[in-house]
């Protein structure tokens, strides 16, 4: 969907055929972000966050308004926040800083762009837990363990674990699977990597979790990426976004329950209570009153993050 104005050109920003960038080729699409380079230029590339929403590992027909926003205003906030030790890739979320982007799109562009250079990405997703949930919670509650790492007995659906854990996976098309850390390692390349990452996520993942506790938000667990430029590991993707991460209201843990997640949980609730999708493409369709509540709970999350919304996004 695609209307013209006099002076800018207005997408529908869950644009699902993906955007046509002059002079760009779009040469990836996940599940959220478009990827798009300039035929000359191997070493850049430009993120676009559109406002798909997937659930269960499939993109529904319906976006978010302002959900592509919100993600890359979060990223933008966390990766300036530790700017000062944690290197990242990438180099600017202004779209007219971006060289060779047709000016008719900047504004349409604008909040949801990630101008990065493109790093040789480590294979690891890195991982890092302070409470027990998701995939945590099910291996432990079937074996008392998380994978490799040794547990107390006892802890519940949302229990605070002893201390912060890295539990690695593969980073690859296929589904994720978890590894041991020796694995991560091995995946790294070398043991000094290994340790340089491991220390840079612990701290970065305890810096956050500060920042949370005096917001009144506990962060439950993340994922970091790292890659390499020019030999030099940096933060790359998305950072600390709920897509990414588990927050909860702090107020609202108790161990044995769910938390409400500050992310598409809604979403999720809703299409479970469907009795007749198998959970495979095509999507059924989501009601307005989901999506617009999903966009309330993105915007809820951003505010008391950042202390601020998007550009123009209003709630
Ligand atoms: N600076 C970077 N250098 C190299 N690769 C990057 C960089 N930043 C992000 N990436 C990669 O770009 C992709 C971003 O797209 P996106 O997150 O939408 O898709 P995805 O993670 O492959 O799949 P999913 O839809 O499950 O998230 C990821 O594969 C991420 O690892
Ligand atoms: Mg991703």
């Amino acid at each position: 969907m695609r209307a013209t104005s006099t002076d800018s050109v207005s997408i529908d920003p869950g644009y699902r055929g993906g955007l046509a960038i002059p002079g760009w080729e779009l040469f990836y699409r996940g599940k959220v972000r478009d990827l798009y380079r300039r035929p000359d230029d191997a070493r850049h590339m430009l993120m676009v966050a559109t406002d798909r929403l997937s659930a269960f590992d499939v993109v529904m027909n319906e976006t978010v308004p302002d959900r592509g926003r919100v993600l890359t205003h979060i990223t933008e906030y966390w990766t300036r926040q530790v700017e000062s030790w944690l290197p990242a890739a990438r180099i600017t979320t202004d779209p007219a800083q971006v060289p060779g982007l047709p000016a008719e799109l900047h504004g349409a562009l604008r909040g949801r762009t990630t101008y990065t250079a493109e790093a040789r990405r480590v294979d690891v997703e890195i991982v890092l837990r302070a409470y027990l949930a998701g995939s945590g919670w099910r291996e432990y509650e079937k074996t008392g363990r998380m994978w490799d790492i040794a547990l107390p007995p006892g802890l519940k659906n949302s229990s605070q674990l002893p201390e912060v854990v890295i539990t690695p996976t593969t980073k690859s098309n296929e589904k994720d699977e978890p590894i041991t850390w020796a694995q991560a390692a091995a995946l790294i390349g070398n043991a000094a990597d290994a340790e340089t990452i491991r220390s840079l996520a612990l701290r970065l993942f305890a810096e956050a979790s500060t920042r949370c506790a005096s917001r009144g938000v506990l962060l439950a667990d993340t994922k970091f990426e790292f890659g390499r430029l020019d030999g030099k590991l940096v933060l790359i993707d998305e950072v600390l976004t709920p897509d990414s991460s588990r927050y909860w209201p702090a107020d609202q843990v108790q161990p044995g329950a769910e938390p409400p997640s500050y992310d598409k949980e809604i979403v999720r609730a809703y299409l479970r209570s469907l009795k007749d999708w198998n959970r495979k493409p095509p999507p059924p369709p989501v009601p307005a009153d989901i999506i617009q509540k999903t966009r309330a709970r993105y915007l809820e999350i951003c505010r008391i993050l950042t202390g601020s919304l998007p550009e123009g996004v209003h709630g």
